[in-house]
């Protein structure tokens, strides 16, 4: 394996603290992904910051809104030429056609990356929302549509990679969070595997947050992870 695929996700409201983390795990990754914790608190100046440690950036901001408003919001995250950026598949195919199209107008090379169902959703949960049929049946509908959208992967959890792989082959980009090597603490995550076995099921890129950010040592945890995917 040539290029690291661990993304550490910094969800932090400090921009002190990511930049602590940030320098303690920097030789040990392959990216940063940030995301709405660090955006409400530290803005584009955080942004500004992080982006000089010319580490590649992954803005997960998972659009949702009516396609004029995430079209706009994408211009503006497209300005900082993130490497990967995320919108959630069931904002419909007009939402996700009229990104694909402005990433085409601005000759843009960041990936569109479709979220599917949150790691953090089970089989009952998403019933208590309205939707019907399992996780892994709504990923597969949800990957479908992004795929036909022409976005360029989407996000789901390690226990369906095997699945979209099967079914899609290398047409998408699989992006898989809910990461966790000892499985005594999940947090909130509900659908976890190790990093080994998310790549081993081809995941492309594999993004941990708490299991490194809140490590005593966090620049060690992040090299065991890479470690444990040599
Ligand atoms: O701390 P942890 O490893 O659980 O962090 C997972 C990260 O991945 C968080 O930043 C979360 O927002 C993100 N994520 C997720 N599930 C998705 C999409 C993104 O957990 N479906």
């Amino acid at each position: 394996m040539t290029k690291n695929p661990i993304y550490c996700a910094i969800d932090t409201s400090s921009i002190d603290d990511a930049e602590k983390i940030i320098n303690q795990i920097a030789p040990h990754i392959g990216g940063i992904k940030l995301g709405l914790e660090f955006f409400t608190s530290c803005g584009i100046k955080g942004i500004e910051q992080i982006e000089r440690y010319d580490l590649p950036l992954f803005l997960d901001f998972k659009l949702y809104d009516i396609p004029n408003t995430v079209k706009k919001s994408l211009q503006n995250i497209l300005s900082y030429n993130p490497t990967y950026t995320t919108l959630h598949v069931s904002g419909g195919s007009n939402m996700l056609k009229e990104c694909v199209d402005l990433k085409k107008e601005l000759n843009s090379n960041t990936n569109l990356i479709g979220v599917t169902m949150l790691t953090s959703f089970d089989d009952d949960s998403i019933n208590e929302i309205g939707i019907s049929g399992t996780v892994n049946e709504n990923v597969k509908n949800l990957s479908a549509l992004a795929l036909d959208c022409g976005m360029d992967g989407i996000v789901c959890s390690p226990m369906e990679i095997r699945n979209v792989r099967e079914t899609f082959g290398s047409k998408l980009k699989v992006i898989v969070p809910g990461i966790r090597n000892q499985t005594k603490n999940n947090d909130d995550q509900k659908r976890t595997l190790s990093a080994k076995k998310a790549i081993e099921f081809g995941a492309d890129i594999i993004v941990v947050g708490r299991p490194i950010t809140s490590a005593e040592e966090p620049g060690k945890a992040a090299e065991i992870f890479h470690q444990s995917i040599k």
